[in-house]
């Protein structure tokens, strides 16, 4: 029996794909700001609705440059409930990770607990969109313009979320988006920053080329972080069946809401009506006295009936020993790290898969 992945690359189909590699093959042009390229950033920035976009290799280097161009200094206050690329991009740019904990009913950073976290050293904050929720930026800003703050938004999992019908993605001062494989919307490896002025993506267009202002200056030190022709290709062919695998994203979250909601013991992710959700994850709290079973029992269960679920964000980044150093009071986001299952949700699953995995979980099988 083949394994049922927690997610599964949306790929173009390839008979799409080739004659794009064909006309990259005949450019004879594969990296450094190519015709792809630039196609990429200018459909980009109209699907998803925003000014200005710069794409990277990966969301990690978007990330690390993203705050780079802010030319910060001292602290930076984060989550520990998030993928470890959040903070290492913090460390990597010599800044202090402060860990702030998150609200339980959201996932995301508790806005009511960021201000008490600030000191005379802190920057930026730089809040994560988690499973693609949104942060609550208006209480964020708030407390951002307050004390002279940047606000980085970590959108890894937000491509294409909007609220009231607008993009998130033009919260704060800058977004990054990570287009990993494991992506809603992959370039296979990419990943972008979303910013509002010409001056700023001329910033990190050149800090994601060594820091090149013209061919005989270097006017920063910037690092190689551009994405090639080939993954652009593969975004642009990627980008015609998106709306159709949202579609089925969504039609997968449904079955679940509508078979598991009523199981003892287990909590859904609340839904707000006034934002779409990009449902690229779909997250279960285990709460184990009402359910019969520990998260990490039924993970196993699951495990061993081919459903590759995950305990998505578990360790705690603070769990790691490389952040055991910087001291962070967050119990709640320690009690939904101890307590969450991502199950299964792709553009692949078939409705026998998604009958099983309610079955396991409901003990029927
Ligand atoms: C929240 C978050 N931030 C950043 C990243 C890093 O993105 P990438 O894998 O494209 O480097 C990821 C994912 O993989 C992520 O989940």
């Amino acid at each position: 029996m083949n394994n049922i992945t927690v997610t599964s690359p949306l790929l173009p189909p390839l008979e799409e794909l080739t004659p794009y590699l064909e006309d990259i093959w005949s450019r004879k042009w594969l990296t450094n700001n190519g015709h792809y390229h630039q196609l990429l950033e200018k459909e980009l920035c109209n699907y998803l609705g925003v000014d200005y976009i710069s794409l990277f290799s990966n969301g990690t280097l978007a990330l690390i440059t993203a705050l780079q161009a802010l030319d910060l200094k001292g602290e930076v206050i984060t989550t520990p409930y998030s993928f470890v690329a959040t903070s290492h991009a913090i460390l990597l740019n010599n800044l202090k990770p402060v860990f702030v904990d998150i609200d339980p009913n959201t996932f995301n950073i508790d806005p009511k607990k960021i201000e008490e976290a600030i000191t005379e050293e802190t920057s930026a904050i730089l809040p994560v969109h988690v499973y693609g929720n949104p942060c609550d930026h208006d209480a964020i800003q708030e407390i951002a313009d307050k004390h002279g703050l940047k606000v980085i938004y970590d959108a890894a999992h937000a491509f294409g979320v909007k609220k009231d019908d607008v993009s998130i993605l033009n919260w704060g001062d800058l977004s990054i988006l990570s287009f990993h494989a494991t992506k809603a919307y992959s370039t296979i490896e990419g990943g972008a920053i979303i910013c509002h002025t010409k001056e700023m993506k001329e910033k990190l267009d050149r800090l994601k080329n060594f820091g090149y202002e013209s061919e005989i200056e270097i006017s920063m030190l910037g690092s190689n972080a551009k994405m090639n022709e080939v993954q652009a290709a593969f975004g642009l062919a990627t980008l015609k069946h998106i709306d159709s695998a949202l579609i089925k994203r969504k039609n997968v979250a449904s079955f679940y809401m509508k078979n598991l909601i009523d199981v003892d013991g287990l909590s859904l992710f609340p839904t707000d009506s006034n934002v779409s959700m990009n449902h690229s994850y779909f997250p279960i709290l285990i709460n184990e006295d009402k359910f019969g079973m520990s998260r990490d029992n039924l993970f196993q269960k699951l495990k061993d009936n081919n459903i590759l679920a995950r305990r998505y964000f578990y360790p705690l980044i603070t769990g790691f020993n490389l952040y055991k150093k910087y001291i962070a009071d967050t119990p709640e986001s320690q009690k939904i790290s101890d307590n969450v299952i991502c199950l299964p949700i792709h553009t692949e699953l078939s409705n026998d898969d998604l009958e099983l995995i309610v079955k396991i979980i409901k003990n029927e099988n």
